[in-house]
């Protein structure tokens, strides 16, 4: 595989990071995943656009254009001869050469590193004709969730107790409602109506949510941004999840309770059909 290196593109074996930077010792980065379908970037502008503001955030400059990515990217999915799958691209804040707490300089130049991951078939995903099953967990994640960084690890916590437990995603649950999945939005559906947890620190501010809460106005659904418990989408009619990687992922059972009458629901169905037909 070829990667990208700040500025290089290099087999992935000679691809080499400090052991001082500060992606690697503090967890100091953000990142940002894109899917690759046939050939083509999904949602770019919109990962481009998160990229800046988690940067913003962080006090880290934004070392390309949205051009500049939009090339790197398109080089390395030809490089790699990527048809579907997804390309990565993490940014940190660099090397200062010691440890320290305090942020470097602001002219220390970041780390870039992107690489790409061939799914061959990645839209047709057969769990998406199954659903999935989630359980919930506690929500122990810092205060500033809607910032994409690379500090994943509790995520993977919560993804390792969900495949302990024979299911496939886990919800994260604080002061007794729903966040979000462990990488990606959590919905429930009512009728015609689509929930979804309002916009705040509490979560990530996911580019495929904006979509599809776009598509589904435009589809006459109605659309509700507020919390909601374990306990109503276990009595909701249908649920789902969205992400750039799970598009729109259907979720037929919470913490061993069938939701409806346990099969991929109408509404998240309609929804993943339109979202993949208008992004492709
Ligand atoms: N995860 N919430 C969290 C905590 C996420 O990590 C993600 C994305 C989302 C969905 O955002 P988007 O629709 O922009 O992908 C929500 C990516 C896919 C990942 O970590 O692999």
């Amino acid at each position: 595989r070829t990667v990208y290196v700040n500025g290089d593109y290099l087999p992935e074996h000679e691809a080499r990071i400090s052991v001082f930077d500060r992606g690697f010792l503090m967890a100091d980065g953000v990142y940002e995943v894109t899917s690759v379908l046939d050939g083509k970037l999904i949602d770019f502008a919109g990962h481009c656009t998160r990229l800046a503001r988690s940067l913003t955030e962080l006090e880290m400059t934004n070392p390309h254009s949205d051009d500049e990515w939009l090339a790197i990217h398109r080089a390395l999915v030809a490089q790699n001869g990527i048809a579907d799958g997804m390309v990565y691209l993490q940014v940190t804040r660099g090397n200062p050469g010691d440890r320290d707490f305090a942020y470097p300089a602001a002219d220390l130049p970041p780390t870039v590193v992107l690489f790409t991951q061939a799914k061959p078939g990645l839209a047709d995903s057969p769990a998406a004709k199954t659903g999935w099953k989630v359980i919930s967990v506690p929500d122990v994640r810092w205060g500033r969730r809607d910032i994409k960084t690379v500090q994943l690890l509790y995520p993977s916590m919560a993804k390792m107790a969900a495949k302990k437990a024979g299911v496939d995603d886990a919800w994260l649950v604080e002061d007794g409602f729903v966040t979000e999945g462990t990488s990606n939005n959590a919905y429930i559906v009512k009728g015609n109506k689509i929930i979804t947890r309002a916009l705040s620190h509490d979560i990530l501010h996911g580019i495929t949510r904006a979509a599809v809460l776009r598509f589904a106005v435009e589809a006459q659904m109605e659309v509700e941004e507020r919390n909601f418990t374990i306990a109503e989408a276990q009595s909701a009619d249908e649920a789902f999840i969205t992400s750039a990687s799970a598009f729109v992922m259907p979720v037929v059972e919470v913490d061993g309770t069938a939701i409806g009458n346990g099969t991929v629901g109408r509404v998240a169905t309609r929804m993943r059909e339109i979202y993949l037909d208008e992004m492709r």
